[in-house]
């Protein structure tokens, strides 16, 4: 029977009349008449373009080394996408964890398709009025994140690998002497025993507790990677205790299946069997005694190499026996799931963090997502951004790239324009491969290592924003990096190749990742106006406008009606801020009614379950010229005792504002969101109007927890 989906008289979505859902031996597929105009987004972690009508691409979670710009499959399947025609939008989710294969138009003008290699036919069709609604109507379906750990909202340092434990300690102590913000250092492979699990590298590292508690106290949290290999040696007790608790995969005579990685021959824990999820968790206990609060799921797809898994492989699917077909895509998430409650379990109430390169959908439950081994490029860094655009449009709020890339070598100028525009992702590390040059944000010269200090300078002054959108993304599913197919769906100019990676970071700023050499370009500024983040100046939206892009500007737009939260400088998360939010917002004029949810709370623990948060609605008017700042809900004290009130693009002030029905007196100062490059251009800084802001008005008010109403 063919199916449609109707609204209004119009069809969102209809079967192919001769095909609907067919089967070819155990592949089964349903087929979906093209619609007029129709574009498609979504589908996670895939290459290509925003709009990927007219591709093809296959879910099978793949280890890809270096993968080339438009490679399919990699290491991360989310079957959800989202169409979109006659000013209409729908999603589909394909609930079945084969092989997948979805094709948007590809060699056929006909229809589009879902299939699976075996399995039901078991999807969702998502029907919304906007792109955000289905979002939300998907994560409903498939889990939200919970909040994260703050500082893992830090700048992260990783590389393949830091050892011993000297050299980590130097690079945590470089970022403290050059000032650059950072609050996570990450140990990869070597810092274990043959790169067995569980384990620490004896000579490399004799005293991991001191060095973990050092580094704590500098301000670092630290990470260590986890393979799901377990070597097979007859001295190494996290195997035999694994035999002992028949946690391994089996090949289907009862033989457990052996295959080759890092430690050499290994045996693989069956993630998806509920006992082996608990012993790995109970294997974490030590690295939480040691004092680990995060870890990092990597090779999870699973990879071996030679990347051939035999499909007979045996797994507990969670007691619905099955083999590695239907298992293979939900291995990562498995992983990441048992790493995540092992882990919650014994950090006492902290919250975990959690990093995956494997996953399918729902992984936003338990794990943030990094894009795996991309390459130094500039085409790799512009694939990223979609990456992670497309992965939020599939759930996944909290995910990363390889700042700089992982294989080969970054120019100064091109980890320049990366790190400032990683400055604007969900997970922000630097980490690069054994054998490339040094990658930290200073070992590209002075010049570059001053755009990453005021891009990292920037995101820490950006972090009450940033944490309000995680919490968004919390309750409704919304991702921090929003494609702008989400808000302007409808709006074709944002397809276009030469505008698909702008994206908003959170509700209010655009960004427009340009690359090496790029000096000048043209932006599309979406319906709206929009105000140069740097010097207030305003941009009408609905047009493109040809800019100066010079790699120490990444081209930042603040949206007009805009309530941005800011705060000082920090060097870490654990340090205080000054008791000053700054809240910065944009005139409209004329324009409609902004609604934001301003969000604190401890950072570190779940007490906001239990209502320790600090929530505040905050509404500007431009009818009424009024900003109210709405009663706090929550017991948690707020970090801030006062406000600074910055009002931007506000014309005709008067010389004093009323704060509930009192007169103020409004002063002005300099401002600057980035600093400029003070070390390079000796003579311009203080002429060098560009990058600041003369005369901008404020006003202070006290944090006081009741409505506070300013009118102007
Ligand atoms: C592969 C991962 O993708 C990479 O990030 C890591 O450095 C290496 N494995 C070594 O662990």
């Amino acid at each position: 029977m063919a199916l449609a989906c109707i609204t209004a008289q119009q069809i969102v979505s209809q079967d192919d009349p001769a095909f609907a859902t067919s089967w070819i031996g155990t592949e089964v597929t349903t087929y979906k008449t093209l619609q007029q105009g129709e574009r498609f987004i979504g589908l996670g972690e895939k290459t290509g373009n925003l709009d990927r009508r007219g591709s093809g691409y296959t879910n099978w979670n793949t280890d890809y080394f270096g993968y080339p710009a438009n490679a399919d499959p990699i290491y991360l399947s989310t079957p959800f996408y989202i169409g979109i025609h006659n000013g209409l939008c729908y999603g589909v989710f394909l609930d079945n964890t084969h092989r997948s294969y979805f094709n948007f138009g590809a060699s056929n003008h006909r229809f589009s398709s879902f299939a699976a290699d075996d399995g039901n036919m078991n999807y969702y069709l998502i029907y919304g009025n906007s792109v955000a609604q289905i979002i939300e109507g998907y994560t409903h379906l498939t889990g939200r994140m919970s909040l994260p750990p703050l500082w893992s909202l830090g700048l992260q340092q990783c590389r393949y690998s830091y050892y011993p434990d000297t050299e980590v300690l130097r690079i945590a102590q470089t970022y403290r002497e050059k000032a650059i913000p950072a609050d996570v250092m990450y140990l990869d492979i070597h810092y274990m025993d043959k790169y067995r699990v569980f384990t620490w590298h004896k000579q490399y590292f004799k005293q991991p507790q001191q060095l973990l508690a050092q580094l704590n106290q500098d301000g670092f949290k630290t990470v260590v990677i986890l393979d799901p290999g377990i070597c097979v040696a007859n001295d190494y007790e996290v195997y035999d205790d694994g035999v002992a608790n028949d946690v391994y995969v089996n090949h289907p005579d009862g033989e457990p299946y052996l295959a080759d990685v890092w430690p050499g021959t290994c045996a693989f824990p069956d993630f998806t069997k509920p006992i082996a999820r608990q012993w790995w968790g109970k294997w974490l206990q030590k690295n939480v005694d040691d004092g680990l609060m995060g870890f990092w799921n990597d090779m999870n797809e699973p990879a071996s190499w030679g990347q051939f898994m035999p499909n007979h492989m045996e797994f507990n699917y969670d007691n619905n026996p099955t083999t590695h077909r239907e298992a293979r895509n939900v291995y990562g998430m498995q992983m990441s799931r048992s790493t995540y409650e092992g882990a919650r379990q014994h950090l006492n109430g902290q919250r975990p963090f959690i990093l995956t390169r494997a996953g399918f959908s729902g992984i936003q439950r338990y794990s943030a997502v990094w894009t795996g081994d991309n390459v130094a490029s500039d085409e790799h860094f512009l694939v990223g951004v979609r990456l992670l655009n497309s992965l939020g449009l599939t759930g996944v709020a909290f995910s990363g790239y390889d700042v700089g890339g992982f294989v080969d070598d970054a120019s100064p100028e091109l980890f320049a324009r990366w790190i400032a525009v990683g400055a604007f992702t969900p997970f922000v590390r630097c980490h690069s491969m054994v054998n490339t040059r040094s990658a930290e944000p200073w070992a590209f010269g002075e010049e570059a290592t001053e755009i990453a200090r005021n891009y990292i300078n920037l995101r820490y002054r950006l972090l009450p924003y940033l944490y309000s959108t995680f919490f968004e993304a919390t309750q409704n599913g919304m991702p921090v990096v929003r494609s702008l197919a989400i808000n302007y769906t409808h709006d074709a100019n944002i397809y276009q190749s030469q505008y698909q990676n702008q994206y908003l970071f959170g509700q209010f700023i655009l960004v427009a990742p340009m690359v090496s050499n790029q000096n000048i370009a043209k932006i599309y500024l979406p319906q709206g106006k929009w105000y140069c983040l740097y010097t207030d100046q305003k941009h009408e939206g609905s047009q493109a406008h040809l800019l100066e892009t010079p790699k120490d500007k990444l081209p930042l737009f603040v949206q007009a009606g805009a309530i941005l939260p800011m705060q000082s400088v920090v060097q870490h998360t654990q340090q205080a801020p000054e008791p000053t939010l700054q809240l910065h917002l944009y005139a409209n004029p004329n324009g409609q009614i902004t609604n934001y949810t301003y969000y604190e709370d401890d950072g570190t623990t779940y007490q906001h379950q239990q209502g320790e948060f600090y929530l505040r609605q905050m509404q500007y008017n431009p009818n009424t010229q009024s900003l109210t700042i709405g009663e706090v809900s929550g017991s948690c004290a707020s970090k801030f005792e006062q406000i600074k009130l910055y009002l931007h693009g506000f014309a005709k002030l008067k010389k004093t504002i009323s704060i509930n029905n009192t007169r103020a007196t409004i002063t002005t100062e300099t401002y600057t969101f980035v600093n400029p490059l003070s070390s390079f251009d000796p003579l311009t800084p203080l002429g060098d109007t560009s990058k600041r802001i003369d005369n901008l008005p404020f006003v202070l008010i006290p944090n006081t927890p009741q409505t506070i109403t300013v009118k102007w």
